[in-house]
């Protein structure tokens, strides 16, 4: 199975074979084309989609010693996303699909984060995801593929957002979570004090946006020294794993509420790098009995090899998409739960995730 993903600022290809496992997986990121403007800019991210496409699905068929007429068929993150990338790796996907006489699978890319773990653990369904990036902060029950109980999610900012968002405030470089977290080791966790939204709420919903805010306010009445920044960071940090925790702690109770064990919680998506928050996230799953599971961070930022996995899995299960499937900047795994309030923030296309 090809993957091809494209629906932020890394540009993706990978081949999965369900004997032999993967046999390449290409990621070429664009950090360097949004760093000066510490977060991603939509049209550049199309723009250097479309300029390396090709050459990076290429050398995914290349590495992985086989040829274009040895793939069983073509996998495509085809939303959410930024819409001018998902449309670069679905069109070349479609071009591929068609000219090669191959079944296309449109993925839906949270789904590809949501099996990421089983490209390399024998992670039976179900499972409790949390699920945090730059753009994305949701907690699900994973019950099987294509099927999803949305228990939490953002109702603004996503985690990674801002971690970005919070770097940009101090100029500590952009993308902002591994500065954040290089920064935080210098400093005090508790030398600011930082609010914590949404802890009195009983829901697994998670808000950032007033957090931003604060260290924005905090960092304009701070001296702006070094220590001042680290001590920021730190606090920052602190203020993050205290949420992530507390909502995980919840969501723990509500999925195995009804359900026998063993219970298993896994953790993806590009905050999931941070060792401060993994450490908290591996504390809480052990005193609820949950085994933890982290994926290699190569699948945890986004990468094709989840969309080859997403695909592998779909087409062993009988799904493949016509070649008009329809490119989504917009497409909640777990619809219901979208329309439901507090919603994640609906804009006038509908429900982001
Ligand atoms: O999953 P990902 O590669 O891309 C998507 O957003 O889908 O996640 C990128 C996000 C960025 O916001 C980045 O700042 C954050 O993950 N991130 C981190 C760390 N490494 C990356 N956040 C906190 N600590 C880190 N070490
Ligand atoms: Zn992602």
């Amino acid at each position: 199975m090809l993957g091809i993903e494209s629906s932020c600022d890394e540009t993706a290809a990978a081949v999965l074979c369900s004997d032999a496992g993967l046999l390449s997986n290409i990621v070429a990121s664009q950090d360097a084309a949004h760093a000066p403007y510490g977060g991603v800019v939509p049209e550049i991210a199309a723009r250097a989609h479309m300029s390396k496409i090709d050459a990076i699905i290429d050398r995914a068929v290349q590495d992985s010693g086989l040829t274009y007429s040895d793939l069983t068929g073509i996998a495509a993150t085809s939303g959410p996303g930024l819409i001018g990338g998902v449309i670069t790796g679905l069109m070349a996907a479609k071009g591929l699909a068609l000219s090669l006489n191959k079944p296309l699978i449109a993925i839906n890319h949270l789904e590809g984060h949501a099996v990421s773990p089983r490209l390399t653990e024998d992670c039976a369904f179900p499972y409790l995801l949390l699920l945090v990036s730059g753009g994305h902060s949701q907690l699900l029950s994973v019950n099987g593929l294509g099927d999803y109980t949305r228990l939490g999610s953002t109702i603004d900012d996503a985690a990674g957002e801002a971690f970005d968002k919070t770097a940009k405030v101090m100029g500590l470089g952009f993308p902002g979570g591994p500065n954040v977290e290089r920064w935080a080791a210098k400093g005090d966790d508790h030398a600011v004090k930082l609010p914590r939204p949404l802890l009195d709420r009983d829901s697994c919903d998670f808000s950032f946006a007033g957090l931003k805010t604060a260290v924005a306010r905090a960092y304009v009445a701070s001296d702006g020294s070094d220590t001042a920044k680290a001590n920021l960071a730190a606090s920052f940090q602190r203020a993050i794993a205290d949420c992530l925790n507390d909502r995980v702690a919840r969501a723990m109770t509500q999925f195995a509420e009804g359900r026998d064990g063993p219970y298993r919680f896994v953790v993806a998506g590009g905050v999931a790098a941070n060792a401060t928050l993994r450490d908290g996230l591996k504390s809480v799953a052990a005193e609820r009995g949950f085994d933890a599971i982290f994926p290699p961070l190569r699948f945890c930022g986004d990468n094709a090899a989840m969309i080859a996995q997403a695909g592998l899995e779909r087409l062993q299960a009988g799904h493949v998409d016509p070649l008009n499937a329809p490119a989504r900047p917009r497409w909640p795994l777990d619809a219901e739960a979208a329309k439901q309030a507090p919603a994640s923030g609906a804009g006038r296309k509908g429900p982001k995730s």
